[in-house]
């Protein structure tokens, strides 16, 4: 037997007991004859005393396994930090059970070590608490996810990972056939089509934990294989299927947390959500909310706000005396990244504006001004002119950066909320295009099918996402189930007939026997698993996940493979 207790068990209660202790050395510490080690589990620490009589001692080194017989004893003084730190084991019995060279890092909770180095040795950086308790929590959300969806009635089955192309909207993983040389599979964005076929089946209630694999610019909360908690479900109406979703979503902080949450929560429609906050995932726990003085500005002189589509405010209270000409600067960088060339900057000190814009403002504009966007000493307004897709997504970026520096609200609560009535589709302003904003499966609002043809600009969707502290946490919809309706939808986003046939004539083809309505949706595990630990970086709440170049620094995959492997796939490397 390695152990007849953990090392985060021991209480006073137990103070007399023999016991057998097994972990890693994560401490030693020599007084003298005494030798204090601190060893650690998965469950916590125990402090150990050995003594004079144990020269072993001097052997063992930091993450050395030990074994260690002994006498509970009370602590002369408690560590009050550890739950075992009114006790200590007083050895009677110590074995090396394996040795360990000097790790690159000190396994403890606080580590500076970089991050690539951390992912390199991933195995020891999983050795910190911290990040155990991650893994933990991340377990906690998908046994609630188990649990809810069995009691509800949904089955979990299993979809393939070598498949065809799901436009999800990234690049797809490829994989070479070598049975059919110069084919390829796909690997899954979602198992969005596999799903809806199940509804065609009449499984009715679908689930899966699924990994999802997309090949796209990694971000913080970005990863290129990722995890959905995927849903489907037939004859559920969009609300029944978002109070679904919020039975999930508490369940989830009930089990990770222990945190009681009470749907509805609040919908808000993209619209509003664009104008006011200039995100479709806004966090709305602050407001710096986005004002549209187009009315006001585009009466000015100023040739850049009477030509501007649209113009658009953000006020950023109590930093106009300290917002120098850098910070200002630096703010246009961001007006540069969006594409909507420079802010203007109102200060308003001493009950007046400063502006080197007022030459081309007149007073009663500037009086509106100050009226209409109720400003009080010291306020900074920025100012965006532009398209209103570019305008309010640039000022959202600002709200969010000023929200977090500023501290305009607290980080330990939550904030859900569903965002409804997308566009159908994506509209480019500069090319006329169209792409769909969720995936060409979506169905668009009845109340605007008849816009289809003419305007699909205008068309509305069945579509939702849930949004937790300004985190797209997760989205879903209601299906198109009519064939003819499908059609129509890839038909403009400028699919051929050929190239339908190809890429979904074997999902198209399904919807001619008897589909059901449905509808589902998918939550982003590792997104629930950052917003749950309180971390920003997605990567922290994956075992083993990519850097920013989608590379795995512990295993260097990707990697080029043997000539022989490539031969037999047909394959040539060009460059
Ligand atoms: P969607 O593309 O919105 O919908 O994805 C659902 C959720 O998955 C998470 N997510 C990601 N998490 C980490 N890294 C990524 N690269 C990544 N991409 C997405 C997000 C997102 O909200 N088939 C549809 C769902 C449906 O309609 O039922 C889908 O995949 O949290």
């Amino acid at each position: 037997m390695y152990r007849t207790h953990t090392n985060g068990e021991l209480r006073i209660s137990d103070v007399g007991k023999e016991v057998t202790l097994v972990g890693w050395v994560s401490k030693k510490r020599n007084l003298g004859s005494l030798v204090f080690i601190d060893l650690r589990d998965r469950y916590g620490y125990t402090q150990v005393l050995l003594n004079e009589d144990f020269p072993i001692a001097n052997e063992i080194r930091n993450e050395y396994i030990i074994q260690v017989k002994g006498i509970v004893s009370k602590k002369e003084v408690a560590n009050p930090k550890l739950a075992t730190g009114e006790i200590e084991v007083v050895a009677n019995d110590v074995k090396i059970v394996n040795t360990a060279e000097l790790p690159p890092f000190i396994i403890a909770d606080n580590t500076d070590a970089l991050e690539d180095t951390r992912l390199k040795y991933r195995y020891l950086d999983l050795r910190r608490p911290v990040m155990q308790n991650m893994l933990i929590n991340r377990a906690k959300i998908v046994r609630a996810c188990h649990s809810f969806l069995d009691r509800n009635d949904f089955i979990e089955v299993e979809t393939p990972i070598l498949c065809l192309s799901t436009p999800e909207g990234a690049r797809d993983y490829i994989v070479p056939s070598r049975i059919r040389n110069g084919s390829f599979y796909a690997l899954p964005q979602s198992p969005q089509l596999f799903k809806q076929l199940l509804m065609v089946s009449g499984m009715e209630r679908y689930y899966q934990v699924a990994r999802c694999f997309r090949d796209e610019d990694l971000r913080a909360d970005r990863q290129p294989d990722f995890t959905q908690i995927d849903v489907e479900t037939s004859f559920l109406s969009q609300e029944e299927i978002m109070t679904l979703g919020e039975g999930l979503i508490s369940e989830i902080w009930k089990e990770a947390l222990g945190m009681e949450v009470k749907g509805p929560f609040r919908r808000l429609k993209y619209d509003y959500c664009i104008d006011t906050y200039g995100s479709d995932k806004p966090d709305t726990r602050f407001g710096l909310e986005i004002h549209d003085v187009s009315e006001i500005l585009k009466a000015s002189d100023f040739e850049v706000y009477k030509n501007a589509s649209t113009v658009r405010a953000i006020v950023v209270p109590n930093i106009a005396s300290t917002t120098s000409r850098k910070v200002q600067d630096n703010l246009d960088l961001t007006a540069k990244k969006f594409g909507i060339g420079k802010f203007g900057f109102f200060k308003y000190i001493n009950g007046k504006l400063e502006s080197s814009l007022l030459k081309f403002i007149n007073e009663e504009l500037q009086e509106k001004l100050v009226k209409e966007l109720a400003l009080k000493e010291n306020d900074l307004v920025i100012v965006g002119a532009g398209y209103r897709m570019r305008v309010c997504p640039c000022l959202g970026a600002l709200r969010t950066e000023f929200g977090k520096e500023l501290k305009l609200y607290d980080p330990n609560t939550y904030d859900f909320l569903w965002v409804v009535e997308f566009p159908l589709f994506d509209y480019n302003e500069d090319t006329k295009e169209i792409t769909p904003c969720h995936h060409p499966f979506t169905k668009p609002l009845d109340r605007d099918v008849h816009l289809l043809e003419e305007h699909p600009e205008k068309v509305y969707a069945a579509a939702y996402d849930i949004v937790i502290n300004g985190y797209e946490a997760g989205g879903g919809s209601l299906r198109i189930f009519d064939q003819k309706e499908q059609s129509k939808i890839f038909e403009l986003i400028g699919l051929t007939e050929e190239k339908i046939e190809r890429k979904f004539g074997w999902f198209v083809n399904a919807l001619k026997y008897g589909v059901p309505p449905h509808g589902g949706f998918a939550l982003g595990l590792d997104r629930l698993a950052m917003l749950i630990n309180k971390t920003d970086n997605i990567r922290d709440v994956i075992a083993f996940p990519k850097n920013l170049s989608a590379v795995c620094p512990m295993s260097n995959a990707p990697m080029p493979v043997d000539e022989s492997q490539l031969e037999e796939l047909g394959i040539e490397i060009s460059k």
